[in-house]
């Protein structure tokens, strides 16, 4: 079978990355929501929580050593397409999380460097809707210069009114559609791309 043909058969494959450890953190809960609307259009999804990113500040070349650097690198080169959710602070999105798309750099000279043709859904929480706003579009110009297709819909959060309930699942029905619309932009994205992929080879 040609890598071709089994970039069309195989499931796309969505990576969830999450930019804040805290324990009832709304972005988190909109990133685990929008992965499982993946799962259930048919994606294998994989997480990498706020967690598994406590790398050392990025110091250019990274030497290598770290697994945690490793993994996250390999998930990433391996991802179709990514969700990636951080809270507001002051503006922009978290350091932890900017600290791991910095890493990012480490994939300039891949055959498809960065995000390349990766289609990215980002998740915004904030205590206000100017601040979501402001870091979505501030997560978006990171996504754009990593060369990653940020989707049509940008999913943003007002915390200050609870968009989950005691169990931490969604309520709002609401934002259940925003997850879902950005979950079919995401394996549309993927979708569109192995078909064209194949019909490139077959010409
Ligand atoms: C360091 C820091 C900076 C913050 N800056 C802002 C801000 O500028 N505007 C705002 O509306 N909320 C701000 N917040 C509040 C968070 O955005 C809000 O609590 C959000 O829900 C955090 O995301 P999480 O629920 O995923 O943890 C800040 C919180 C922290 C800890």
């Amino acid at each position: 079978m040609s890598p071709t043909t089994s970039a069309v058969a195989r499931p796309a494959r969505i990576l969830g990355i999450g930019g804040t450890q805290r324990s009832s953190s709304s972005s988190n809960r909109l990133l685990r929501a929008a992965l499982g609307s993946c799962r259930a259009r048919g994606a294998e999804v994989e997480l990498i929580a706020a967690d598994q990113l406590e790398f050392s500040m990025y110091d250019p070349p990274y030497p290598g050593g770290d697994p945690a650097v490793d993994r996250y690198l390999s998930a990433v080169r391996a991802a179709d397409c990514l969700i990636v959710a951080t809270p507001g602070y002051h503006g922009g999105v978290s350091g932890l999380l900017k600290n791991a798309l910095d890493f990012l750099q480490e994939l300039a000279g891949d055959d498809r460097p960065y995000l390349d043709d990766k289609a990215v859904g980002c998740i915004v929480a904030a205590a206000g809707w100017q601040a979501a706003v402001s870091t979505l579009a501030a997560l978006r110009s990171t996504v754009h210069a990593l060369r990653g297709w940020p989707t049509p819909l940008g999913v943003t959060v007002n915390s200050s009114v609870p968009p989950v309930d005691p169990e931490g699942r969604v309520t709002d029905p609401h934002l259940v559609r925003q997850l879902d619309v950005l979950a079919d932009q995401l394996t549309g994205f993927a979708r569109r791309r192995a078909d064209g992929a194949s019909a490139v080879a077959l010409a």
